[in-house]
């Protein structure tokens, strides 16, 4: 058990890849392995798409911003939220689908969420690097049209894949305390707040971030640099209008 303790303590995502094949059984093998993921209602409210030919590869890069852990990837995996087969099986089942509604979308975003995260730890213990890209959810539409996604079926998460290349870089957490609470909510003052982040506003790396941006605090790299006001509305906006798009809203 102390390998499966220490994987825990230990994984962390990898963003530069090994010039390697990932061989497709492999992925379908993780896959196949993936699905025993818990569902809601055993529906299987997923599809993953493999995109690992380069014509595919490059035009889904620079819907994600070029990232570094999109470049070298020799798969990306866009995990979707998927309502659409589900649909179709109760359609020609004689049975009445109702489940183009925000609800329903909810429900395919978990079990997408969760199928997704199961591939990454399955792929993380054979020894593959993983990242995820959240770029999947900003560009949400153009990734819908590559992938030529229909109705009730929309992206929410992208997995980049491939032999790591190095071990990535280690990152700092909140402590137990900021994240469980027993029976209610806690009531934290400002002051306990700023404790509970200290660990991370004096991580060096995080420091050199504040530093190379000019900003007083890691905060402010947040809420001005990394998810700023203006670009959560227009993604989120533009997210909404996918979800009318597809039906589920
Ligand atoms: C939903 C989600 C979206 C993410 N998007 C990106 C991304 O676009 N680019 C990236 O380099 N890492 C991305 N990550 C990885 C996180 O930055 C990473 O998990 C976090 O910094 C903790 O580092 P660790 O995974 O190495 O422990 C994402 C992770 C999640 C869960």
């Amino acid at each position: 058990m102390d390998h499966i303790d220490n994987y825990f303590k230990e994984r962390r995502s990898v963003r530069k890849f090994m010039d390697r094949e990932v061989p497709d059984s492999m992925i379908d093998s993780i896959i196949e392995r993936a699905m025993k993921a818990p569902t809601t209602g055993n529906m299987q409210l997923y599809t993953v798409v493999i995109s690992r030919e380069e014509e595919a590869l490059e035009k889904l890069r620079p819907l994600h911003f070029n990232q570094p852990a999109s470049m070298g990837a020799k798969a990306l995996l866009t995990v979707c939220a998927d309502f659409n087969r589900f649909s179709r099986w109760c359609e020609v089942s004689g049975a009445v689908p109702g489940y183009d509604n925000f609800l329903s979308f909810i429900s395919a975003m978990l079990d997408a969420t969760i199928f997704a995260q199961q591939i990454v730890t399955i792929a993380e213990t054979e020894g593959l690097g993983t990242c995820y890209l959240g770029t999947v959810t900003y560009n949400a539409d153009q990734i819908s049209d590559i992938l030529e996604l229909p109705d009730m079926v929309v992206p929410v998460a992208c997995i980049a894949l491939g032999w790591p290349e190095d071990e990535g870089e280690a990152t700092e957490r909140l402590s137990l305390e900021a994240v469980r609470c027993f029976e209610k909510y806690p009531k934290f003052s400002d002051d306990e707040v700023k404790r509970l982040y200290v660990a991370k506003d004096d991580y060096p790396a995080n420091a050199k971030y504040v530093k190379e941006n000019h900003k007083e605090s890691l905060a402010q790299v947040f809420t001005d640099i990394r998810y700023p006001k203006a670009m959560n509305e227009e993604f989120s906006m533009r997210f909404l209008e996918l979800l009318k798009q597809k039906r589920f809203l």
